[in-house]
């Protein structure tokens, strides 16, 4: 049995065949002719942090699979009066045919997957957004920014940085970090993509000048200034991060025809100016889009790798 809890436990070809089958499944979902792969099936989605996004795409997902999702708040739970995660993953796991969580660390998510007898997808740690970033891919290759792509990253190092980090490793493209002094990636996990690069001949740069990343981009990304659950930070942060803005004249430095990419939520003004968001709407939108289809691709190839 697999779980979906980080890009770095996924081969380049098993990427990929998530992809094909999300474009696949896409195609069947707009003609109306999805086929039922999750008939009866139950997807649990345990959320400790808020979601637009990733609670709408995953109920949805379910449901034109031909299964039902169960919203789980960490605040309705005992899992929110202290019942351990263990305890709630042994019981939710005879329940449900596959679990989807929402949480800070990534360990409480290894917890929950050693101790369930169905596949764990992460919806979101601290430290990755896997899901998110199998839509942002399929959004590239929708858009033919899969060839040879030159991703630039501006703004904090986080979760979103850190799957690009396992992305970029896995499949081999350039990709540029650029982050301010103090905000920089995970050292642990910049080391095992810097071991994946090796392998797949991936060009990972990082760096603190946001100009130089994005020169030349094909891809520009960006995301929040303050996650989830670092709120009291706000105002350090704002001004820590001054110059890191994506706007007009950053943009222009760009490739001509570069795609821009935003997980969402947005914040104009701070990470990216609202000219550029609302210049690259039809992307930022087809991108939250492919959260459903995307995620529906990985929920149908866990069934598939139940057994093996
Ligand atoms: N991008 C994303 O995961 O959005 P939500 O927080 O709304 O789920
Ligand atoms: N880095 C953001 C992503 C939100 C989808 C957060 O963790 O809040």
């Amino acid at each position: 049995m697999r779980h979906f809890l980080t890009l770095k436990d996924f081969s380049k070809e098993e990427i990929l065949e998530i992809i094909d089958l999300a474009l696949k499944i896409k195609k069947q979902t707009k003609k109306g002719k999805l086929k039922p792969y999750l008939k009866d099936q139950t997807l649990g989605m345990i959320f400790e942090k808020s979601s637009t996004r990733t609670r709408v795409s995953f109920e949805v997902g379910i449901h034109q699979l031909g299964g039902k999702g169960l919203f789980l708040s960490s605040n309705d739970l005992q899992l929110g009066r202290g019942e351990p995660m263990k305890d709630t993953a042994r019981v939710i796991s005879r329940m449900v045919d596959m679990v989807m969580i929402r949480t800070f660390a990534q360990s409480t998510l290894e917890e929950f997957a050693a101790y369930s007898k169905v596949p764990v997808i992460s919806g979101l740690s601290d430290s990755y957004h896997p899901v998110q970033l199998m839509a942002d891919y399929l959004t590239m290759v929708e858009y033919g920014k899969d060839k040879n792509p030159i991703v630039a990253y501006v703004g904090d190092g986080n979760n979103m940085t850190h799957s690009w980090l396992m992305m970029a490793s896995k499949l081999g493209f350039e990709l540029r970090i650029a982050t301010p002094k103090g905000y920089e990636v995970d050292a642990s996990i910049l080391a095992d993509a810097l071991a994946f690069a090796k392998e797949s001949g991936a060009v990972i740069k990082i760096g603190n000048d946001p100009k130089e990343a994005i020169s030349g981009a094909t891809v520009v990304t960006t995301d929040t200034w303050v996650s989830m659950g670092q709120e009291s930070e706000k105002a350090k942060r704002v001004s820590d991060f001054q110059g890191y803005m994506v706007d007009e004249a950053m943009m222009a430095l760009a490739q001509k025809d570069a795609m821009f990419l935003h997980c969402l939520p947005a914040y104009r003004d701070y990470e990216v100016s609202e000219a550029v968001f609302e210049a690259h709407a039809d992307e930022i939108f087809d991108e939250a889009e492919n959260r459903l289809h995307a995620q529906k691709a990985v929920m149908v190839w866990l069934d598939k790798h139940r057994e093996s």
